[in-house]
């Protein structure tokens, strides 16, 4: 199988590596679209960081609500953003072809918001990743020197050893507040994504593991209120929940004792930082916590996932790597893992934007 794979890879790479073959592909009507298509896919590989930084500077300059709040002209948004009017003009044209700003018809050139960017305004926490992906970008500049070390700024931004080192000490708290605001920021539609997928309410107790400050168990509470929830977390990251409804037990699931009496226990955005002894350690774990019939509720952006590949191995397989732990995972190797545990039955329940996030559902054994 894997013989005559290769062949036909060695075939088919041979054909599209070839001018000539490009040439006629692009004109003959039957092969013309996929033509179009992989010359699209590619021009965004070599393309993809510079339209990102062209969303990080409509971030910074604070473009996208400037545009919201009515239409603008070029000297408006210079005058807004501090940017000459030729970078101005640069930034919104830019921005307009990436579907951020949109021209209005008429020879006063005035700019609207685009329909992506409404997108970006409902959604904040995109707007802060952009930001965040600063450090992930440097981090990434020479990417084949940060290929042989892995590890970069995002290590310490990412401080769950110092903060578990520091228990106690008010230092810790400064270390994970950015990215406990960052995860809160992005949480809210990754727990409406999990909690349409999957129904809540036939549980009693929560225990949300790796939690953060509570945005997914204060949301599920919502959507069950008879629900009792508990986020645990490292000390200087429970620290901070504000919601009253919220239980919280400050630990490291690696070395201190998880919270038993809990029916449903969720993983939301944990494992994939985790390398696969800690991950080993941490399902077992939790399969001893749970009572019999017990459920994990393990929700996370997985690798090959069709159509969201980049996202899996390319944009998660660099970004932990720069953080230094962690690997994205394929559901399929989830549930092996979950099966390895103890769980005796997994089952995915399907998310709206896959790409985001999916949801694996392992019972134990009543
Ligand atoms: C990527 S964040 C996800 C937070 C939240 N579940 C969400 O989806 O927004 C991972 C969380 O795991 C927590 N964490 C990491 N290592 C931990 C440990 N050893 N014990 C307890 N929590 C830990 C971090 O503090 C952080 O809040």
């Amino acid at each position: 199988m894997a013989a005559w794979r290769e062949r036909w890879i060695g075939w088919r790479n041979a054909r599209l590596a070839d001018p000539g073959f490009q040439r006629w592909a692009a004109r003959f009507p039957l092969t013309r679209p996929v033509a179009r298509r992989r010359a699209g896919r590619l021009f965004d590989t070599v393309a993809g960081f510079v339209y990102s930084q062209v969303a990080a500077a409509a971030i910074e300059t604070r473009l996208l609500p400037f545009l919201q709040a009515g239409a603008r002209t070029v000297a408006e948004v210079a005058a807004h953003s501090g940017l000459p009017p030729a970078g101005a003009a640069r930034l919104v044209k830019a921005a307009a072809a990436l579907g951020l700003a949109e021209r209005l018809p008429g020879p006063d050139e005035r700019w609207a918001l685009g329909a992506d960017g409404a997108a970006l305004i409902g959604n904040p926490g995109v707007a802060e990743m952009i930001a965040h992906h600063r450090i992930l970008y440097a981090d990434l500049a020479d990417p084949v020197a940060r290929l042989r070390e892995r590890g970069g700024s995002l290590a310490s931004y990412w401080a769950y050893d110092a903060a578990d080192a520091a228990r106690g000490n008010p230092d810790a708290a400064g270390a994970v507040a950015a990215y406990s605001a960052l995860m809160a920021a992005s949480q809210p539609g990754i727990a409406a994504a999990v909690l349409d997928a999957y129904d809540i309410r036939r549980h009693g107790r929560l225990l949300d593991i790796g939690g953060g400050q509570g945005v997914f168990a204060a949301a599920a509470l919502d959507r069950a209120p008879r629900l009792a929830a508990t986020v645990f977390d490292l000390p200087a990251v429970v620290a901070h929940i504000a919601d009253p409804r919220l239980a919280r037990t400050g630990g490291s699931f690696t070395t201190d004792p998880l919270p038993a009496g809990h029916d449903l226990v969720s993983l939301i955005r944990v494992v994939h930082d985790h390398e696969d002894a800690v991950v080993a350690a941490l399902l077992a774990r939790v399969h001893a916590a749970l009572p019999p019939g017990g459920t994990l509720l393990l929700a996370e952006p997985m690798a090959e996932t069709p159509g969201a590949e980049p996202i899996g191995d390319a944009y998660f397989g660099l970004y932990l790597w720069a953080m230094g732990r962690g690997e994205p995972r394929s559901a399929a190797r989830l549930r092996f893992l979950l099966m390895d545990a103890g769980f005796v039955r997994v089952r995915e329940h399907r998310t709206a934007i896959p790409a985001l996030v999916r949801v694996l559902a392992a019972t134990k054994a009543s």
